[in-house]
C-alpha cells in the first residue's frame, strides 16, 4: 500500500495510477508480461488496431537516431476480431486498464471499430489514433485538419459509450487548434503526442534508410517539444491529458504532470529498459514523498515560472 494516493480520474476513466505504456511500444502486453508485473501499471494502450489485419510497411522500418528512433511500422496488427478473441482474454486477467488504440482509413472504419469494441468486457477506453504519420491515406489526415478531427471524433462518439481518448498529432503549426476540435467532437481525454515526421539518409549508399522514406520520430529528442505541447494544450482545454514523448525516467514523467498532464505514457523507453514503466511509477511515488505531497493529482499543472536572478 502506497503512502501517497496514486489513483487518477481522467474524466470517465479511473486509473489505479498515472503510468501507462504507449501504443505500439508494448505490443498486447503478453510480450512484456515476464518482465513487468502488468497488475502494477495504470494501463496498457495496446498496439494500433484496425478493422482488418495489416502486414505493415516494407522493411527496413525502424532506424536509430542520435536521441531516439524513427519508425514506419505502418500499423502492423492482427485486426479487431483477432484482438478481441486472441489478445484480450490474456489482458483481462490483469487489473490495469486496457485502452484500445484504434486507427482507420475512413470515417466508416473508425465508426465500425468503435461499434465493435463498445461493451466488450475488458476494454476500458478507446484511444483514437488520428495522428499516425506512416499511413498512405487516412491516418494523419484526420489529425492535422481541425474540421476532419471534429467530424471523425463526433462520429465515433455516437457509436460508443466507452471513455474516448483522442491522440493528437504534433505535426501541426498550433496543436491547440486540433485539441479544441477533438474536444468539440466529444473527446473525454486527449493524449499527446504521437511521433514527429522525419527521415534519415545513409551518406555512403546515398539512400534513404527507411523503405517508406519517412517515419515517425520518438524518444528523448522529442521531449522538450512534447512537454511544450502538453503545457499549451492544458491551457487551452478543460479535458484531462495523457502526456507522452521521450519520457525515459520518473523525472521526465513528473515534468509532464507539472506541465498539466494527469497521466503519462512511456513509449520508446520500453525498448531500452523493459522495466522502465515500473521504475517510473516508483520514482513518481518517491518524488511525491520527498515533496511532501499526499496525492499525485495535486501536482498536475503546478509548474511555476522560473525566478528572475534578482529574486534568488
Ligand atoms: C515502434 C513504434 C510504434 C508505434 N505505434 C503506434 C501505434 O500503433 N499507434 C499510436 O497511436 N502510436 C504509435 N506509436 C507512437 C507512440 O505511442 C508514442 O506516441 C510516441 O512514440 C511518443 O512517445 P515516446 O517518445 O515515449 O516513444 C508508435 C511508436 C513507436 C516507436
Amino acid at each position: 500500500m502506497s503512502a501517497v494516493k496514486m489513483a487518477v480520474q481522467l474524466g470517465p476513466l479511473r486509473l489505479q495510477n498515472p503510468v501507462l505504456v504507449a501504443s505500439g511500444t508494448f505490443g498486447y502486453g503478453s510480450e512484456y508480461a515476464d518482465l513487468v508485473d502488468l497488475n502494477r501499471l495504470g494501463g496498457i494502450m495496446v498496439k494500433g488496431t484496425t478493422l482488418h489485419p495489416r502486414a505493415g510497411n516494407p522493411m527496413p522500418r525502424m532506424v536509430e537516431t542520435a536521441a531516439g528512433c524513427l519508425n514506419s511500422i505502418g500499423l502492423q496488427n492482427v485486426g479487431v476480431e483477432a484482438f478481441v478473441h486472441e489478445k484480450l482474454p490474456f489482458l483481462r486477467q490483469y487489473r490495469c486498464a486496457v485502452i484500445v488504440n484504434i486507427a482507420g482509413d475512413s470515417y466508416e472504419e473508425f465508426e465500425q471499430l468503435a461499434e465493435r469494441l463498445d461493451g466488450v468486457e475488458g476494454v476500458h477506453a478507446l484511444e483514437m489514433n488520428i495522428s499516425c504519420p506512416n499511413q498512405e491515406k487516412g491516418g494523419i489526415h484526420f489529425g492535422v485538419d481541425p474540421e476532419a478531427t471534429r467530424e471523425v471524433v463526433s462520429r465515433v462518439r455516437q457509436r460508443t459509450r466507452l471513455p474516448l481518448m483522442v491522440k493528437l498529432s504534433p505535426n501541426v503549426t498550433d496543436i491547440t487548434v486540433t485539441a479544441r476540435a477533438a474536444v468539440d467532437g466529444g473527446a473525454d481525454i486527449l493524449s499527446l503526442v504521437n511521433t514527429f515526421v522525419g527521415t534519415a539518409i545513409d551518406a555512403k549508399t546515398r539512400r534513404f534508410k527507411l523503405a517508406n522514406i519517412t517515419g515517425g520520430l520518438s524518444g528523448p529528442a522529442i521531449k522538450p517539444l512534447a512537454l511544450y505541447m502538453v503545457w499549451k494544450v492544458a491551457q487551452a482545454v478543460k479535458v484531462p491529458i495523457v502526456g507522452m514523448g521521450g519520457i525515459m525516467n520518473a523525472t521526465d514523467a513528473v515534468e509532464f504532470l507539472l506541465a498539466g498532464a494527469s497521466a503519462v505514457a512511456i513509449g520508446t523507453a520500453n525498448y531500452v529498459n523493459p522495466r522502465v514503466s515500473i521504475e517510473v511509477l516508483e520514482g513518481i511515488e518517491q518524488y511525491l514523498l520527498e515533496q511532501g505531497e499526499k496525492d499525485v493529482e495535486d501536482i498536475v499543472g503546478t509548474v511555476k515560472r522560473c525566478k528572475p536572478e534578482s529574486e534568488f
